[in-house]
């Protein structure tokens, strides 16, 4: 396969989902879709998702579905064996790290400091998640944090606090492979089946990205 990251950085965006219902799976793969983002983490945050990646990997595999709140060494063993084509989380763990090397699943673990960063170094992990991007302080201190270690070309998915109105001033950064968030498929969206806002909000994100 491919690196899956660098479909990332073709969509500039990658909503982060928490789904409770997996006969919900199909329906938001297809609001993707027809909302132009081909892509999708599904959070290990409900009992839904290991199944809800099964589902859209089999029946909709021109989406590429990726796990995310990976917080365990365990979950890393599900999510791979559901078909998760990448994985992420919200912190910096070795043996959540090391389980992702041992599964062979391309990962992407959360920093928010130049410790943690430099955490993820022995795993030579080129993609790491800048989490919670919006209340760290914005644009200005993912170019901080990452300034020492800009000779490493390590990418970067701010997450946290982003939505349509700053996704612009993150998407500027040339340390930015894509900006993550849930406002794009919103949990309450979900389960009320209210899958053309979620077709609607991924087609205003693609746009703010294609500027
Ligand atoms: C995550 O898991 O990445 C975050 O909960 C997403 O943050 P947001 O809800 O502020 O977009």
């Amino acid at each position: 396969m491919n690196n899956p990251f660098s479909t990332f950085e073709q969509t500039g965006v990658i909503p982060v989902i928490a789904i409770d219902r997996v006969e919900d799976a199909i329906p938001l793969a297809d609001a993707l879709l027809e909302g132009g983002l081909p892509l999708a983490e599904i959070t290990f945050r409900t009992a839904a998702a290991a199944e809800v990646i099964a589902r859209i990997r089999q029946q909709r595999p021109e989406i590429l579905v990726g796990a995310g709140t990976l917080l365990d060494a365990e979950s890393v063993a599900i999510a791979s064996q559901s078909g998760a084509a990448f994985g992420l989380a919200p912190g910096t763990d070795p043996r959540v790290l090391e389980a992702a090397q041992q599964q062979g699943m391309p990962f992407a673990p959360g920093i928010m400091t130049p410790s943690d960063l430099s955490l993820t170094l022995p795993f030579a992990t080129k993609v790491a998640k800048f989490f919670p991007a919006g209340i760290i302080g914005g644009p200005s201190a993912l170019q901080g944090i990452s300034a020492p270690f800009s000779h490493l070309g390590i990418r970067f998915i701010p997450t946290g606090g982003i939505g349509e109105q700053t996704l612009a001033d993150w998407l500027r950064l040339p340390m930015v492979l894509a900006v993550g968030g849930s406002w794009i498929a919103r949990s309450e969206d979900i389960r009320a089946g209210n899958f053309r806002q979620i077709t609607r909000n991924a087609q205003a994100a693609r746009a703010i990205v294609a500027q």
